[in-house]
């Protein structure tokens, strides 16, 4: 062990999230303000883990994603630390590894468990405690979707209106426990996608006819989906957020050039989800900016559905989650190798 890595060392883990009333679009791109709100679960098989330690004897951050350096991922790393130091009046660099449990990039939102976890690892280290709407606005920094990992269960995003984002924020709607749904995630392919959300968007919101249409229409699926959420209303939360999924998907498809995450297993799992819920098993769907299919169910119904899932031709990987917790973080005495 070399003398920096005994340094105390906060380690935040942060849980994945989905969207089921979706984020697309951007109002401010600097500060990464949506032009949309949105409504996600938070899950518990997806995590990220992230140390964090700072280290008065480096001259810049360093960061590491599961072992490696990844420059890109450095920089958005490096910025959102500059805003700890500007509000601890620290001038400290750090030292930050992280590690996914799960495929990175690939539609599976490593971004969102990423960002919530790192600033809630940097908020202990720098000791500034902040509260949580604080660290989700610090969070959506990083990536708009990011914010609502900081909480756990149902959680809505909100557009805000505000210039410098104050109240572009999420809160958390619902307990997990109060309404204990469970998730099966069809892969079907673990690459990179061609093209990220943050590019994806952008290109939509510039080029898509129907772009207004979207942002016009979404406080009424925010509505939709609270009041199904609020009322446990398993058909009415399948009918919104299967609707809110494909119009995203309907509209990255009308930009210029259009983008389609889907391939052709993505395409047969939609089929089998709404088979099921035909033949009377609660589930539906959503998909992200990737091709993986997650199917939402009730707990009786995950099954049925996994082994359903499993059967579609160029699905790889089941992964089965139930609803998680918001991020955390403890402190400790020094630096593990990531796991
Ligand atoms: C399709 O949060 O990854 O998953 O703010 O540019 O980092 P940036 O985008 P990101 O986009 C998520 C898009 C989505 C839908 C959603 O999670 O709401």
């Amino acid at each position: 062990m070399n003398e920096s890595e005994a340094r105390p060392c906060a380690r935040a883990t942060a849980r994945a999230n989905f969207a089921l009333v979706k984020y697309w679009g951007k109002r401010d791109a600097a500060l990464n303000l949506p032009d949309v709100g949105s409504i996600s679960i938070t899950l518990d098989a997806l995590w990220t883990e992230t140390q964090l330690a700072l280290d008065p004897s480096l001259e810049r951050d360093r960061f590491e994603l599961s072992g490696r350096h990844d420059a890109r991922a450095s920089a958005r790393v490096s910025a959102l630390l500059d805003r700890f130091r500007a509000l601890s009046r620290r001038q400290v660099f750090a030292r930050v590894t992280s590690a996914n449990n799960f495929p990175t990039g690939a539609g599976l939102a490593s971004s969102a468990s990423g960002f919530a976890a790192l600033v809630t690892a940097a908020d202990r280290a720098f000791g500034l405690d902040l509260p949580p709407e604080r660290r989700s606005e610090l969070a959506r920094l990083g990536s708009g979707s990011a914010a609502r990992s900081i909480f756990g269960g149902f959680v809505e995003m909100h557009r805000g209106e505000r210039v410098d984002g104050r109240d572009a924020i999420a809160e958390p709607l619902m307990d997990a426990a109060r309404w204990p749904l469970q998730v099966v995630i069809a892969v079907s392919d673990r690459s990179q996608k061609a093209v990220g959300s943050t590019e994806g968007m952008v290109r939509t919101a510039e080029t898509s006819p129907f772009y207004a249409g979207w942002v016009g229409n979404q406080p009424n699926d925010l509505e939709a989906a609270r009041r199904a959420i609020q009322g446990r209303d398993f058909e009415a939360l399948a009918r919104v957020s299967e609707a809110s999924a494909l119009t995203m998907h309907g509209l990255a498809m009308s930009a210029r050039p259009g983008l389609l995450y889907f391939n052709a297993a993505t395409v047969e799992c939609l089929h089998r989800v709404r088979q099921l819920r035909a033949a009377g098993h609660a589930v539906f769907f959503t998909v992200d900016a990737g091709p993986q299919v997650k199917a939402v169910c009730l707990p009786e119904a995950s099954d049925a559905v996994a082994e359903a899932l499993a059967d579609v031709p160029g699905v790889r990987e089941l992964v089965r989650s139930g609803l998680g917790a918001g991020a955390d973080c403890g402190v400790f005495d020094r630096m593990d190798r990531p796991a």
